[in-house]
């Protein structure tokens, strides 16, 4: 199949209508940047792995909102169990339990690494992550964070304080009882931790920026200091969770014992948003002179529930064969390094992460995502810590076959013949 039909960007009928109509309640002058990007649709409909905005352009996702469409969009399995969910069931009341609920917090204590038997709800990640540190701090008795550099856990009030410094500023939280420390540096780790620290927040590969894996040593590292000050680990995994890094949770992969672990992105099974965190029993514990020290009304959705009990069960199931095709788009990006010298200085993978370096001296990855969408693919536009960073992320959904990488080795070879 030839897949390299430049799309037309030039402004067509529905996509630049819909601006007309609707931009300004968007914000307009922030409407009018991501026009300018290149990189902006409104879509229509989607399956599997393709997009199909309003004017019938076709795109391959690479990008599936960093993990929540792990399985693709609309996988037949989620959307069978979610409109079975829907005869008979509802949000459900904030303070109540439901048998979907004890099953799904059973299914997911299961799955987690050793010993993280109290699952709390939350609806996003960025609210399981303050929930952690909460419960962080409420367990400790102390307020120091430690966070690492280039890595992204929300935005919401203590995920933001360990975001993008532009943000951190003028939203007013710089908080100085957080520092950031070099990811994946066991001296800076061995220097910083102390009696002061509640908590350290990290995930097992750095997932936003650059796919960088510290490996196991920096984690028994990380857990000896953790032990030794008395500080919990809290590992986020809204993104190398389920099955992003070839195991349903990261945590297995760099052979990780968190105190606390958040969820989130592919646990909604790409159709109801929903999170958790995990932890220790005795961490909980600080809240037993009031069971609802922090709660959210629209946490767990019983049919949202249901949607993330089909979402884990289907993530397993699905492992063996996305971990055999990430293989082959591991071969596809080596023919691409091949064919184009001098632009890419280098690939890295781990489980269904790739991240490509490319020579900042030719090319950056804002200018290789622009190119590969107006030939329809999709891949995360650039780390918010660094817009002009060159080194480029795909996260394809697990679902991925041969006919999609084949597909993208063809437009990201057209576009690269292009670019640098
Ligand atoms: C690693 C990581 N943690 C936390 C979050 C926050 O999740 P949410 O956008 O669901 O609030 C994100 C979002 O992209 C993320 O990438």
């Amino acid at each position: 199949m030839n897949h390299n039909q430049t799309l037309s960007l030039a402004p067509t009928g529905r996509r630049d209508a819909f601006i007309a109509e609707y931009g300004r309640h968007f914000g307009a002058r922030r409407v009018e940047l991501i026009v300018k990007s290149g990189r902006w649709m409104v879509e229509d409909h989607a399956e599997g792995a393709h997009i199909v905005d309003t004017d019938g352009r076709r795109y391959l996702d690479f990008f599936v909102s960093s993990g929540v469409f792990n399985l693709g969009h609309r996988h037949p399995a989620i959307m069978a169990r979610m409109r079975a969910a829907l005869e008979t069931r509802e949000f459900g009341n904030l303070l109540y339990f439901s048998e979907p609920k004890g099953e799904l917090a059973r299914l997911l204590a299961r799955s987690a690494p050793g010993g993280l038997e109290v699952v709390l709800p939350t609806v996003s990640g960025s609210e399981a992550i303050d929930l952690a540190l909460k419960l962080a701090m409420g367990f400790t008795g102390r307020q120091g964070v430690i966070h690492f550099d280039n890595s992204y856990h929300g935005s919401t009030g203590y995920s933001t304080a360990m975001g993008p410094s532009a943000v951190r500023s003028w939203a007013g939280i710089e908080n100085r009882a957080f520092r950031q420390l070099p990811y994946g540096d066991i001296a800076a780790l061995r220097g910083a931790l102390d009696e002061g620290i509640a908590a350290v927040v990290v995930e097992p590969v750095r997932s936003n920026f650059d796919g960088l894996d510290p490996g196991p040593a920096f984690f028994a590292e990380l857990r000896r200091l953790c032990d030794a000050t008395g500080a919990l680990m809290i590992v986020d995994e809204v993104v190398t969770g389920m099955g992003r890094l070839g195991t349903l949770w990261g945590a297995e992969h760099n052979r990780i014992t968190p105190d606390i672990m958040v969820a989130a992105k592919g646990l909604s099974g790409g159709v109801f948003p929903l999170g958790a965190v995990l932890m220790r029993p005795a961490i909980i514990d600080c809240w037993t002179d009031h069971p609802y020290r922090s709660f959210s009304t629209y946490a767990w959705s019983n049919v949202g529930v249901e949607v993330a009990i089909a979402a884990l069960e289907e993530t397993r199931k699905i492992l063996p064969a996305a971990n055999a095709a990430g293989g082959l788009l591991e071969e596809a990006l080596g023919i691409l390094r091949r064919r184009h010298p001098g632009k890419i200085t280098s690939v890295r993978r781990v489980g269904l992460i790739f991240a490509i370096d490319f020579n900042p001296e030719r090319l950056r990855a804002l200018e290789f995502a622009t190119a590969l969408y107006g030939r329809g693919v999709i891949i995360p536009p650039a780390a918010i810590s660094m817009p002009t960073s060159p080194i480029a992320r795909l996260l394809p959904p697990l679902i991925l076959a041969r006919e999609h990488v084949e597909e993208f080795l063809d437009k990201a070879d057209d576009a690269l013949g292009t670019l640098g």
